[in-house]
């Protein structure tokens, strides 16, 4: 890197534990492109100045990734958000433009698609549940409204009930979210008949945290798939590994929300050998 090096990065608090860097900075280098991914830890007080210096011509910054806790707050600094950005109202990659515009995408939603893709899994007349209403609930529940494979009910509780209203509430204001159900306990969201279980919840990232759910509760025609992935099994993923079904964790989203947010960033589509060296950067750096 040298002082003319392009920037890139991620905005959270915190932001230390990220694995993005291994994966950007690993498709610079392949690509030849003077360019750094970094660490942005942002105070909220900080994020005013950071956004306003992002418009000055002599910023290196041309893009970015925005995670816990901004990814809606970042909505009003934004000139551009695109559709289906506006749909979900959360944003998690950011394209600085030459000419210092700043766009907001939502690539968490159709990453997570395309790990459901990959792991072979169809939507179609589903039943699913769902853990948690925060952040990364709002753009998996938003794209499963959305897609024509539509589910066919996705029952979701968190533990804060009025979370879950408000994030339903402003949903449904823009979405047609007619199959979601808020349920009032974990055992009301029906594990035993559902096809698809999903956490969202930060409950797995501390290695004393229990699994939400009992195994009792786990059957072989689940997947359940955990957003955490680190670390890459976490107690639910085990308790649901014990009771037969198949896992996934989200290293995968991960992965893929990245491949979008670079091809965004650089204007360019990734090849598959710069695509598969980005993964290996991310399972060598989540192990
Ligand atoms: N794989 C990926 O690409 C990807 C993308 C985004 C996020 N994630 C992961 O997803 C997780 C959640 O992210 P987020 O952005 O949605 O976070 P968030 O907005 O802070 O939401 C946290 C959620 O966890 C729930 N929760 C926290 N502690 C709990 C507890 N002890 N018992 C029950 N529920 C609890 C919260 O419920 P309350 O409302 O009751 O507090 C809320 O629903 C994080 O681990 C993050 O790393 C992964």
């Amino acid at each position: 890197m040298d002082a003319q090096s392009a920037v890139y990065g991620i905005i959270g608090y915190p932001v230390a534990h990220s694995l993005s860097p291994l994966m950007h900075n690993i498709a610079f280098k392949e690509l030849g492109v003077d360019a750094v991914y970094k660490l942005f830890p942002l105070k909220e007080n900080e994020l005013d100045g950071f956004f306003a210096r992002l418009h000055e011509s002599s910023s290196p910054i041309f893009g970015l990734n925005v995670t816990v806790p901004y990814k809606e707050r970042v909505l009003k600094y934004l000139g551009n958000i695109t559709p289906l950005a506006q749909k979900i109202m959360a944003v998690n990659t950011i394209v600085i433009t030459k000419e210092r515009k700043l766009i907001g995408y939502n690539t968490d939603a159709p990453a997570f698609l395309s790990h459901l893709v990959e792991l072979q899994f169809n939507t179609r007349e589903k039943k699913i549940a769902i853990l948690g209403a925060g952040g990364s609930a709002r753009a998996i529940l938003a794209v499963l409204c959305m897609i024509p494979e539509r589910p066919d009910s996705i029952k979701i509780y968190n533990r804060t009930p009025q979370r879950l209203d408000h994030l339903l509430e402003d949903l449904s204001a823009r979405i047609d979210t007619s199959i979601v159900q808020p349920v009032a306990s974990i055992d009301d969201l029906d594990i035993p008949e559902a096809d698809l279980l999903i956490n969202t919840t930060s409950v797995g990232l501390k290695p004393e945290d229990p699994s939400l759910v009992d195994v009792d509760l786990i059957h072989r025609k689940l997947l359940v798939y955990d957003l955490i992935y680190n670390p890459p099994m976490t107690p639910l993923l085990k308790t649901a590994r014990a009771g037969g079904a198949r896992v996934a964790n989200g290293l995968g989203m991960l992965y893929y929300q990245g491949v979008l947010a670079f091809q965004r960033w650089a204007n360019v589509l990734l090849d598959d050998d710069i695509k598969l060296k980005m993964r290996q950067a991310l399972e060598k750096g989540a192990n």
